[in-house]
């Protein structure tokens, strides 16, 4: 299960929904720069590393080794939902995940403050400069908090270039290699009964028929390689990376569905074609609460784009989709729909590969009649309107897959379920 647009689709939701009827759910990149709400009956969640599944108590939650962990968000995260009485012994945390230390944190906030204006408007988190040494081979790994010897060898390595430029560079104060050390070591026993070597669990799982979901953060247009790069996060959301992020081979995957929200959303800078800067723009935003749970920044929001819908669907391979938010569209007279883009004055049906097209892309909108009842309580797409309807008939033909389910509701109960995933 993977972000179709740019992120915040509802994929915590529609992951938690399925978390009741499989055996694992596991996060395969990304770190705490993803902010999954899950909402169960008067209860709300706001999971940033913890996969969506820990709510659901028969399920296993695994954080794979594609994730980034910043160890205190973890802890801090388990011990807030200890609190509210959710149980969470059950979770498995790679040995091979990589660690947010404290001074990748000070390296992504002092990186974009020396961006200035061409900034990306990360998370802050930390997340490009921890991926960042780990292809660099300067990573922390969790495995490493169980020798220190080794551990206080790889700070030191990763130090030794950072703090030449964060003294020499970007003017700040050199950061001691044993003041690290110490600070890793302290999560180390904390987190043991967690570690354990989760490719083969998987592996084992899925040889005894158990059933695998792999929840995605952020979106296919946020992939380091597949999104609008470099406005992008950095690592891989889009399908393949569930078997890196993993270690389970491609055969293994049946299901690939894509969260598609009704409209778009995008978080930080980058290009959207079909932003809105005026008040159907505003009332999105209002009617679909968009403002990020990770950072409290508002959304940018504009209509349905259908050529990014196409695209993901080709570049995940998508079987299904999950449409969210379809409640939120309700009362406008007509809702325009991109079909296609206009750049240099020539009509584009696919997305451009090329940076500056995609910057000069100008949507191409259909209109499509709306409907202003209320759809909330609608539990077959029979009980929507007409109107409602054919606009999610639309987007399946515009999409290339199947939407399967639909959303019309934040709540575990408010989707229309049309095929089953499992
Ligand atoms: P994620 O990052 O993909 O998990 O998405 P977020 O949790 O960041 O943002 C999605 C927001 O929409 C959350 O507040 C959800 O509770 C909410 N949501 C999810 N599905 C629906 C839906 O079908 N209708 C409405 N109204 N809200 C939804
Ligand atoms: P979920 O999982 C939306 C965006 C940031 C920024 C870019 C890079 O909730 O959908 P990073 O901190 O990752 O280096 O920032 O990516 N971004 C997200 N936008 N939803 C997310 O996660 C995001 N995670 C990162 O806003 O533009
Ligand atoms: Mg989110």
């Amino acid at each position: 299960m993977l972000g179709a647009q740019w992120g915040d689709e509802g994929k915590g939701k529609a992951t938690d929904l399925l978390g009741g009827s499989v055996d694992y759910v596991v996060r395969y990149q990304g770190g705490n720069n993803a902010g999954h709400t899950v909402v169960v009956g008067d209860q709300k969640y706001a999971l940033h590393l913890l996969p969506s599944g820990i709510l659901s108590p028969g399920c296993t939650p695994v954080i794979g080794n594609g994730v980034v962990v910043d160890p205190s968000v973890l802890l801090s995260e388990l011990s807030g939902l200890n609190e509210r009485g959710v149980d969470t012994s059950k979770l498995l945390i790679s040995g091979n995940a990589h660690i947010i230390t404290s001074y990748n944190v000070t390296v992504d906030k002092v990186s974009e403050r020396f961006l200035g204006k061409r900034k990306i408007g990360t998370t802050g988190r930390g997340i490009g400069p921890t991926y960042a040494d780990k292809i660099n081979r300067v990573g922390i790994r969790v495995q490493d908090l169980y020798d220190e010897s080794i551990l206080t060898q790889k700070v030191e390595a990763a130090l030794d270039v950072k703090n030449q430029m964060l003294t020499k560079f970007y003017n700040r104060r050199a950061i001691a290699v044993e003041q690290v050390v110490e600070e890793l070591l302290g999560y180390a026993d904390k987190l043991a009964p967690y570690v354990a070597d989760t490719v083969l669990v998987l592996n084992q799982a899925l040889e005894q028929d158990k059933v695998v979901l792999f929840e995605g953060g952020q979106g296919t247009l946020l992939d380091i390689d597949h999104g609008t790069y470099p406005f992008v996060t950095s690592s891989n959301p889009t399908a393949g990376g569930a078997c890196t992020g993993a270690g389970v081979g491609p055969t293994k995957i049946s299901r690939v569905i894509g969260i598609l929200k009704a409209y778009t959303t995008r978080v930080g800078a980058g290009p959207f074609p079909t932003e809105l800067f005026d008040e159907d723009g505003e009332a999105l935003r209002r009617i679909g609460g968009e403002r990020g749970v990770t950072t409290g920044r508002d959304r940018r929001c504009g209509w349905f784009d259908a050529v990014i819908a196409r695209y993901a669907t080709r570049v995940n391979g998508l079987t299904d989709f999950f449409l969210t938010k379809l409640d939120v569209l309700t009362g406008w007279e007509q809702i325009p729909v991109c079909v296609a883009y206009e750049i240099d004055g020539k009509r584009v049906e696919e997305l451009p590969y090329s940076q500056s097209d995609f910057h000069h892309a100008k949507p191409v909108y259909e209109m499509l009649p709306g409907w202003s009842e209320d759809i909330s309580k609608a539990k077959s797409f029979s009980d929507l309107p007409k109107n409602a309807q054919a606009y999610v008939k639309a987007l399946e033909e515009m999409s290339g897959a199947p939407i399967s389910a639909i959303g019309v509701g934040p709540g575990r109960d408010e989707t229309i379920e049309i095929n089953s995933f499992l």
